[in-house]
């Protein structure tokens, strides 16, 4: 096999901004949702912790950036806090001393040869914008398209990468329904109309990046001719059993889990998976409802959306088991499902216990995205684990070597066109409802030292040499 990565491959990594920059109050900023829960939901955090101060990355940038310059990286994808920018989420009244921390860390990015990639909306949403009802608001549409307006405005000279909305899938079902395992809340804001919510939230949510994308195409691009794409979480269903019901349970899941906000943007037809418009129009018919749970969407709003993205962005961390199962609140979006996903437990798990390496079930998913959906430009950005071995991060070496080996293959054997791998993260970081419990960085940061400083673990000289050599070293650990 080829064990060269094609020349005008892309290697880079990522943070966003809530779980590294800190100066949650600095310079004007407004409060996010992230803020308010933290502060409100302490109890729901692992170990009760926040994202106040985090990396102190918004004083720090600079070594944030002397370490991607040790990594050699070509590009580094970052996220804008969007309350550093409109304090209230409101585009008209916009905050200076925010706008020049993003142009700082951009032109320095630049100066250092580093391509900047920017996520316009990682989970940071103002809490102005909640009052009114966050994402599940269809004005949302409208604030987003502005906001984005904003962005390009400001920064659309240099950079050329834009990710809209990472993981709306996600966002939409951890922060407006809950977790299938214990049925919390797992992500701020903790909006639980279950069943309503969810398909509420991912529906503004995928009009809004469209907005996003069009707007782009219309007013931006001509000009600065850059890259607009959204970023899906996709892992990977595998079926439990040769159960029959257990292999439809593994497809029903990666329909409602992939294609529900994949399929709009990336079919040939659009809309919705009809797979789930079927389902949870009959169980909404069934609860004595007159129409589906699932927002419906016009046929302009099909049109907006088919094709709005210019590449598909995936986060992939692991493979789950899927059972048939009547799992869930009633209704709710996992009892529309009707699956357990479960990590396999005979599969090695580098940390945290819901990564389980699952190589495999990533070159299967790169597959099916190819066969599926007509071989779209593909970037994966995000991939990688935790660890618990602080410097010496044996397992998170192994993890990377092992998924970039069946990219190279999905590239190089199977034709699958993937442009380029962000892998997550630079930092330890804020991971959410985790807390600083997961470890997914290549530098480790000291916590209780006032200038967080950085200090490189293994996994980032190994990842240095994936880039220089653009190969994979593997006697690499020896
Ligand atoms: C998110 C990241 C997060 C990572 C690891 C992804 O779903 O985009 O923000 O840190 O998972 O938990």
């Amino acid at each position: 096999m080829n064990i060269k990565f094609p020349n005008d491959f892309l290697f880079g990594i990522g943070s966003s901004s809530y779980q590294i920059e800190g100066a949650h109050d600095k310079d004007g900023k407004g409060e996010s949702i992230w803020d308010r829960y933290t502060e409100t939901h302490k109890e729901l955090i692992v170990d009760g912790s926040d994202g106040k101060d985090a990396c102190k990355s918004y004083e720090f940038y600079e070594d944030d950036v002397q370490a991607l310059k040790d990594l050699q990286v070509q590009f580094y994808r970052f996220s804008i806090s969007w309350c550093r920018i409109c304090p209230d989420g409101d585009s008209a009244k916009l905050n200076q001393s925010g706008i020049a921390y993003y142009n700082n860390l951009i032109n320095l990015l630049i100066d250092s040869g580093i391509e900047p990639m920017v996520t316009i909306y990682h989970w940071d949403l103002p809490q102005k914008l909640q009052d009114l009802g966050g994402w599940t608001n269809p004005k949302m549409a409208d604030f987003f398209e502005d906001y984005a307006r904003v962005i390009f405005t400001l920064y659309g000279d240099r950079v050329k990468w834009w990710f809209t909305i990472n993981e709306p899938h996600l966002h939409s079902v951890f922060s407006y329904g809950q977790c299938l395992r214990d049925k919390l809340p797992v992500h701020a804001p903790d909006v639980r109309f279950l069943g309503i919510s969810e398909y509420l939230a991912g529906h503004v949510m995928l009009l809004s990046h469209a907005r996003a994308y069009r707007l782009y195409q219309k007013e931006f691009y001509s000009k600065q001719r850059g890259k607009v794409g959204i970023v899906l979480d996709a892992f990977n269903f595998i079926p439990a059993s040769n159960k029959i019901e257990d292999i439809n349970a593994a497809k029903r899941t990666r329909t409602f889990e992939v294609e529900w906000l994949l399929h709009p943007i990336f079919s040939s037809t659009g809309d919705y998976p009809p797979l789930m418009k079927k389902i949870i129009n009959e169980k909404s018919l069934a609860e004595g409802r007159t129409r589906s749970r699932l927002p419906e969407l016009t046929a302009d709003e099909i049109e907006l959306i088919k094709g709005s993205s210019d590449f598909l962005g995936i986060n992939h961390y692991t493979t789950y088991l899927a059972a048939d199962e009547d799992v869930g609140d009633k209704p709710s979006f996992y009892n529309d499902a009707g699956f357990n996903a479960t990590p396999n437990p005979n599969s090695f798990s580098p940390s945290p216990d819901w990564i389980k390496m699952e190589p495999e079930g990533f070159l299967d998913l790169l597959n099916w995205i190819k066969n599926t959906y007509n071989n779209p430009p593909v970037f994966i950005t995000e991939n990688g684990c935790g660890d618990v071995q602080e410097y010496d991060d044996k397992d998170k070496i192994y993890y990377h070597k092992t998924y970039l080996q069946v990219i190279l293959k999905a590239i190089n054997e199977d034709g699958c066109k993937i442009i380029g791998y962000s892998a997550w993260s630079l930092l330890d970081s804020f991971e959410w409802s985790s807390g600083y419990t997961e470890k997914f960085g290549f530098y480790r940061i000291d916590f209780t030292d006032p200038k967080r400083k950085r200090t490189p673990k293994r996994s980032a000289s190994y990842y240095r040499n994936v880039i220089k050599t653009r190969s994979i070293d593997f006697k690499f650990p020896d």
